[in-house]
Order: structure tokens, then sequence, then C-alpha cells
């Protein structure tokens, strides 16, 4: 398989048939199934009794947290661009989720937003189960939402279907636990801080920051819609204001609509992209003097109705020719679909997403201090389980038509600008190619008649919705859910909605809450990647192009009208007060853990270079370097995934020496934008560590080091193993303003 994945959003080339079928019929049956203890199911629950409510009059009780959900970064493939190749070598910097309680005094609702590719039905299955532990039925289905940012740089792993295991080499417990333990710790700590306060809303546009990657599908929405935006994308930022009774900030919650893929599929280290980045500013500057991801305010940039929105605002072109991609089909033509590549603003990924993320982080400044309409009144969850495979909606009048099971089309394998595939498919797709079918037929076996027809004019690649084996390779039963805090309405749309079908959400939600004397004037948001990945949700209109985010909408073209049908039910419900009669729907299946399986292979022992020592210095720093320059040091290393438990702890620190106490002091973390932690795998269980440490304009001049903690696997007996700690540390160097000249050695 070659060196580059797909899509984003979702998309595949290894995926597409070659690696994906040969793999299948193959790898599968060999597959290491992971045997995992069981679950400790139904232990009494140990409800949390909560003080009774001494909130003044138009004051909630709120309650913010943090935790680190980064994983075990070696090996382990990266969600978002579906190559197999593009693994785990490091940090760029941390992960986190954050989390927002509020409670009105009868009832409480919580938003988590987590720098993660997606939530996973499976995520939020663990994830509710250990809450239901701690706190029995406080936390529920209903009132807690769970979104990712959809960051493509964190690591998979999390998934319970067949098609996600198969890109993520298969259910990685050692990959979902820091991540269910991490939202868990996240909602704890917003759970023991909860004290009176208030949140204040406030709406800006963020100028530059996103384009339109699929216009021609947009264009094909009718005009009398476009006409009512002046956009193809939503520049809208949405922000809220969390105060203390005192008025002292606690945090902010923010919904923008742009793709975290600054990041490409080139890269290794583990990253929240641009809009975790700027979660990152903001938290730097109110957590005065805190290391990243210390400090008591959160500030969380949520994702939103991104399914067609792109961060880079260069555009696409062909890399090959530098000529213009063909607009219909966003192919080159030396080189197909792969030489087609959005860039832009930076030069660079990693300055691509410091200007993206920096914009967001700005506007969120700019918003959260002249937030001024308070949000008062109550709070409401509502939640349902869909069989997303038949729902009958009514299109006209006179006629009706039903969803379709799960399919995914040709131009999903094509990818997209930001990330495309590398065979010979292309988007916009509405007939099969012989070739291809040929292959699915004689691996997979064809589609049914019916599936087809459901979908049309989609040609189906991958006909997930009759494929069940050894686990259904994509969900029937999705999560809709709705919560609202005062006026203000959250979507949790269970995939990646495109710009106009986002829209078309949030006016259904809207109208159905007015039409109510509860809302008269509501604010509708669309919290994106929630609770279950369903791949993409675009209009019928949209649909009948079949670029890539059509071909990845799994229940066929009336997908969005079964979803305004059910978000509408739920926001009725909400606005008569009946929420609680919501039909709970068909519940998912929860697979034992015997039946899901691993395809990582366990890491062998580390190996070092002859007379060397884990910890070695292999290239060693220069004594001196100018503010601006990169200190860079390399470590002989071992595996990340030997470590473990690395959650708030760090493999990296950056050390400045005071000169009167004689002691070192730490400036940065792995967690930090200015470190860049590489882990580079050798052949045989060697490996090393490039420590970079982009030293700041504004760095203190003084002297410094750079050292690296990791963990060796080394043999132990006949057959087993024993992991060891190990550091290094490297020369000491100096730090000037205006040294320039250090030359090349
Ligand atoms: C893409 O469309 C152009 C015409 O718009 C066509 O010439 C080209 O062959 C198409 N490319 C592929 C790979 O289908
Ligand atoms: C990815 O980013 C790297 C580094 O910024 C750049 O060299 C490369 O051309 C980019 N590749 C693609 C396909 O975007
Ligand atoms: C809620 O806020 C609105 C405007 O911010 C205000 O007009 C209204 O009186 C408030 N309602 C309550 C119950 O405080
Ligand atoms: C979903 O609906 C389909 C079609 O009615 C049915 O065959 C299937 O069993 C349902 N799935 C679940 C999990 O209930
Ligand atoms: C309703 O939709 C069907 C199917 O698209 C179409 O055949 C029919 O003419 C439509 N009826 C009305 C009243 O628009
Ligand atoms: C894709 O490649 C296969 C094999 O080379 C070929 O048979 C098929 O026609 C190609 N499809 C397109 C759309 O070019
Ligand atoms: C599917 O449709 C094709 C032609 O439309 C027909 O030849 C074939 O028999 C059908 N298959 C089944 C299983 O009904
Ligand atoms: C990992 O370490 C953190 C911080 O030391 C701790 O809170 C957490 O419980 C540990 N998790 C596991 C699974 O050991
Ligand atoms: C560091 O402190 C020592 C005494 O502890 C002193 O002799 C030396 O000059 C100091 N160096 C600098 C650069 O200040
Ligand atoms: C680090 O490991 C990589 C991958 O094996 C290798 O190419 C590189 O030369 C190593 N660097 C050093 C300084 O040994
Ligand atoms: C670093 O490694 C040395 C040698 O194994 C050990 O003595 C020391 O405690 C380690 N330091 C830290 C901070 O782990």
């Amino acid at each position: 398989m070659g060196e580059k994945g797909v899509c984003c959003g979702w998309g595949c080339r290894e995926l597409v048939l070659l690696g994906l079928l040969l793999g299948m019929t193959t790898a599968v049956v060999a597959l290491s199934v992971v045997m995992l203890t069981e679950d400790a199911a139904e232990t009494t629950p140990d409800p949390v009794t909560t003080p009774p409510p001494t909130v003044p009059p138009h004051s909630f009780r709120i309650g913010v947290g943090r935790a680190d959900v980064t994983g075990p970064v070696g090996d382990v493939p990266l969600m978002g661009y579906a190559s197999l190749d593009q693994t785990a070598g490091g940090i760029h910097f941390r992960l986190f989720s954050r989390a927002f309680i509020v409670d009105d005094g009868a009832s409480r609702v919580v938003f988590v937003s987590a720098d993660i590719g997606m939530v996973s039905q499976r995520l939020r299955l663990e994830v509710l189960n250990a809450l239901k532990e701690k706190y029995g039925d406080q936390y529920n289905q209903a009132n807690v939402v769970l979104s990712g940012t959809h960051t493509h740089s964190g690591l998979a792993g999390y998934f319970q279907y067949t098609l996600f295991m198969i890109t993520s080499k298969g259910y990685i417990k050692s990959s979902i636990e820091p991540i269910v333990n991490g939202i868990v710790k996240s909602i704890e700590m917003a759970h023991t801080s909860m004290r009176p306060g208030r949140i204040f809303m406030s709406k800006g546009e963020v100028e530059e920051s996103n384009l339109n990657r699929s216009p021609q599908s947009y264009m094909n929405n009718p005009e009398e819609e476009r006409q009512k935006y002046k956009s193809n994308t939503d520049k809208e930022m949405v922000v809220l204001k969390f105060t203390d009774i005192n008025g002292d900030g606690m945090g902010m919650l923010s919904w923008f609509a742009v793709h975290p893929v600054s990041m490409n599929y080139t890269n290794r280290m583990v990253s929240g992209d641009n809009l975790g980045y700027a979660s990152y500013l903001f938290e730097q500057e109110r957590n005065l003097n805190a290391l990243p991801g210390e400090g008591s305010f959160v500030a969380a940039f949520a994702s939103s109705n991104l399914g067609d929105v792109s961060p880079n605002t260069r555009g696409p072109y062909c890399v090959n020719t530098f000529e213009k991609c063909d607009y219909l089909n966003s192919s080159c033509p030396i080189g197909g679909t792969k030489m087609c590549v959005g860039f832009g603003p930076g030069d660079n990924m990693f300055e691509s997403t410091r200007i993206i993320g920096d914009h967001i982080y700005r506007k969120g400044k700019e918003l959260y201090g002249n937030a001024g309409q308070e949000l008062n009144g109550s709070v409401h969850g509502a939640h349902q389980w869909v069989n997303m495979t038949d729902v009958t909606v009514q299109i006209n009048s006179t006629h009706t038509a039903t969803t379709c099971k799960p399919a995914l089309g040709h131009s999903f394998a094509a990818g997209t600008t930001d990330g495309g595939g590398d065979l010979n498919f292309t988007q916009g797709a509405v007939e099969g190619d012989p070739f291809w079918d040929g292959i699915r037929d004689a691996l997979l076996g064809a589609p049914s008649n019916e599936t087809q027809d459901c979908h049309e004019p989609k040609p189906i690649l991958f006909n997930t919705g009759e494929m069940n084996w050894p686990l259904p390779w994509h969900p029937a039963i999705v999560d809709v859910q709705l919560i609202t805090i005062g006026s203000l309405a959250i979507v949790a749309t269970p995939g990646e909605a495109t710009t106009m079908a986002g829209r078309r959400l949030r006016e259904v939600v809207k109208q159905e809450l007015q039409s109510k004397g509860g809302f008269s004037k509501a604010e509708v948001v669309i919290a994106g990647l929630c609770n279950i990945y369903t791949h993409y949700i675009t209009t019928y209109e949209e649909y009948q192009v079949q670029r890539y985010e059509a071909a990845s909408t799994i229940y066929g073209p009336h997908t969005l009208s079964a979803y305004l049908q059910h978000f509408g039910g739920l926001a009725r419900a909400i606005a008569e007060g009946k929420e609680a009669e919501v039909p709970q729907g068909p519940e998912p299946p929860f697979f034992s853990d015997k039946q899901l399986f691993s395809l990582l292979p366990n890491n062998p022992v580390d190996k070092k270079p002859a007379s060397t020592n884990f910890g070695d210095v292999l290239e060693q720093v220069y004594p001196v370097y100018k503010v601006g320059e990169v200190a860079s040091v390399t470590f002989v290393a071992g595996n990340p995934r030997n470590s473990g438990n690395m959650t708030d702890n760090t493999f990296v620190t950056v050390e400045r020496f005071h000169n009167s106490t004689r002691t070192w002091t730490l400036v940065h973390t792995d967690a930090s934008w200015e470190t860049r932690f590489h882990w580079l795998k050798g052949s045989g269980g060697l490996s090393n560590t490039t420590v970079e440490w982009h030293i700041p304009t504004a760095a203190q001049t003084g002297i410094y080091r750079i050292r690296h903690f990791g963990h060796y696997k080394q043999r132990k007996g006949i057959t087993g193993s024993t992991i060891l700690p190990y550091n290094g540390t490297s020369d000491e160097f100096k730090v000037t303003k205006t040294y320039w000249s250090r030359a090349t050695g």
C-alpha cells in the first residue's frame, strides 16, 4: 500500500478494494481476536446526591472541565484520512476533552467537545456506562452530548463497526481507554466545579478561514434557497461565555464550520489541528503561567456543519502542472485525482494550522469579550435511537420515499481536494466502473437491486448495509439528539452535515421550537461529529451530483429529510415540554469485546544501536541558538506504545537554567505548540526520537536543555518481556536574541 491516505472527512484509498478486499478475506480470517475481560456489568449505581439548588433567580449552576485524551502515540493509525500507513509517530500538541455542564435547578445538560476525529457509537456507549457507574442516571442518553472536533490527527481504534475497524487496524483497547477516561474525567471535573453562574451569547463572522470544496454540489441547491445566503459556507461563529456569579470567566464554548485538515495526510504527529490550536491559544491566554492543558479556564472550539468546508483557503490546483483542477471532477490532466490538492493559507501545513487556528481564536476572543445576550430559562435534552435504514419521509403532498441500507458510492474512493484517493476514482461519478464493480462483485458480492435502486444515482462501491461479517460494516441504529440551554438549541448531528444541510436543520428546529410559546426567539447551532459516526449528510440536490460528500451519504438521497423529520420531532417535544415522552427507539448493539478484533500486532522488544543506551543522544544540539530558530536533538528511543499511560505526563521537556538557585525549571512540555516530538520507527525494533523546539521570538535568553522520557521493552526469560523507563538529556545550549551566524556546524 502506498504512502498516502485519502480523504478527508473520511475517505479511502487503501480502503478501496485492493488493500481492503484482499485484506478482508485473508486478514480477517486470521484476525487476532483480542481477548478482553467482560465488563463489570450492572453494578448497582452509586447515585450522587445533588445539593438542593441555591441558585439565584435567572442564573444557572455551571461547571467546566478539561482532561487529556491523547492516547498511545506510536503505530496506531490516525483517524481521518483512512490511510493505514499514516500511523502515529509522536506529538505535535496534546489532545483534550472539554466538558460543560449547565443545570437550571431541575435538569441539567452536558456538552463535551473532544479533540478526536469523531465520536463513535462504541465510545459514547462506553462513556455512558462509566458515567452510570459513577452517577447513576444523572448523566444519560438524553442529556449528554459528545462531539468530536474532527481533527484528522487523533488516534483511531475506538469503533465497533467493521469498516471503521479495518481502517483503524481494529478495535484497540489501549487507544479507546484513554479517550473514554479523558472524556469521563473532563465531565467529573465539570461536575465538581459546578457553581452558580451566567451564560452569555454572541455571534460574528470569521473571515478568510474556510471555503467550499464542492461548490458544484452546492450550486445544485435551489436558486431561491441559495439567494437567502451570501456565501456557500457558513462564516458565522457562535460563542458562549460562561462566568461565575461574580462575572469571573470560567469558560467559553463555540461552534464554527471548518474541517480540521490543515495538517495533511503526510503528518504523523498527533495534533489538535486548527480548532485544537484555537483552544490552546485561548486557554494559554486565560490561564496565566499555566502549562498547556492546565489551569481552570476551559475554551472549546467545537465542530459544526463542516461537511463541504475546507480550511485550505488557497483552493485546489494540480501540484504537478500548476493548472487548475477540473471543476466538475476535481481531477488533473496528468495524475488524476491524487494531484488535485487544496493548499494554504500558509506555505506548509504547520503554518496553515497556525494561521487558521489564530483567525478562529481571535474571533472567539472578540466575541467572548462582547458577549451580552444572556441565556436564561431552563435546559432540556431529548434523544432517540432511529433505525436509519428504513425511515419513511414525505417528499411532497402525494409521495413518500424511504432511506436505504448504508452504502458508499464510487466517489467515496476519490477522496477530496483535502486528500485524494490513489486509484482512478473521480468525484461526481454517477455511473459504476465495470473494472471495480467486477472486483467488488467477485470479492463481496453484488449489492441487491433494492439497495442499488434505493441509492440512485449513486453507483455503489461498498455495499456495507448488506455486509455483516464478522460484524455489521456500518450502523443501522443512529443517535439523534437535541439539547437546549435557554433559547439556544444544540443539534447533535451524527456525522458531517454540509453547509446547506446544516442550514435546513437549523431552520426546521427553529420553526418547531418557535411554533410553541416556550421559545419565542430560538437560536440554533449545529454541533458536528456527535455520538456516532455515519459519514456525511448532504441535501437531496447535492446528492444528485455525487461528489465525495454525496457518495458518503450512506443512507441514500433522503438521509437529510429523515433527519429533518427526527430532529424536528425532538424540537417539538422539547417545545411542548414532552421530551420525556419521546420513544427511546431500537437500542444499538454493544458488541462484546470478544466479538471485536484487533489487527495491530504487539510491538517487538526495542533495540538500540551498538554501544548506546536508550536515551543516549544520537544528534546533539548546537551550543547557541538565536530566538526564532529550531533547536533539535535526536535520542535513542523505545516505542512510545510502551509508555502505556502518559496521560497528564510528557515525553518531552524544555528546561531553563536558573543560575541563582542552580535549578532547572520547566518551560515547555509535549503539550506545547513550540515543541515537536517525532518518533521515527526503524527496522527490527530500532527507533529514535527527534525533539524540536521552535524557539519563540519572545523566549527569554539563557541556558536551556531538552529532555526526553520514554519506556523500552526488553526480553525477559524465554518468552516474556518487561518494560523499563529511560530518559535522555541534551547538552546545555544558549538562547540569544542577536547571535545568528551559527554557520553550518
Ligand atoms: C474529468 O472531467 C473532464 C472534463 O470536464 C474530462 O476531460 C476528464 O476526462 C475527467 N477525468 C476523469 C478522470 O474522469
Ligand atoms: C503536506 O504538507 C507538507 C508539509 O507542509 C507539504 O510538503 C506537502 O506538499 C503537503 N502534501 C499534501 C498532499 O498536501
Ligand atoms: C431572559 O433574557 C432576556 C433577554 O436577554 C430578558 O428580556 C428576559 O427578561 C430574561 N428572562 C428572565 C426570566 O430572566
Ligand atoms: C432496521 O430496519 C430494517 C428494515 O426494516 C430491519 O431489517 C432491521 O432489522 C432493523 N435493524 C435493527 C437493528 O433493528
Ligand atoms: C411528488 O414527487 C413524485 C416523485 O418525485 C412526483 O412524481 C410527483 O409528481 C410529485 N407530486 C407533486 C404534487 O409534486
Ligand atoms: C480505472 O482503471 C482500470 C484498470 O486500469 C480500468 O479498467 C478502468 O477503466 C479505469 N477507470 C476509469 C474511470 O478510468
Ligand atoms: C436485478 O436487476 C437486473 C436488471 O435490472 C436483473 O437482471 C436481475 O435479475 C435482478 N436481480 C435480482 C436478484 O432480482
Ligand atoms: C493515567 O494517569 C493519570 C494521571 O496520572 C491517572 O489519573 C489515570 O487514572 C491513569 N489511568 C490509568 C488507566 O491508569
Ligand atoms: C552563576 O552563579 C555563579 C555563582 O553561583 C557565578 O559565579 C556566575 O558568575 C554566575 N553566572 C552567570 C552567567 O550569571
Ligand atoms: C532515526 O531513525 C530513522 C529511521 O530508522 C533513520 O532513518 C535515521 O537515520 C535515524 N537517525 C539517527 C540520527 O540515527
Ligand atoms: C533518568 O534516568 C536515570 C538513570 O536511569 C534515573 O536515575 C533518573 O531518576 C531518571 N530521571 C527521571 C526524572 O526520571
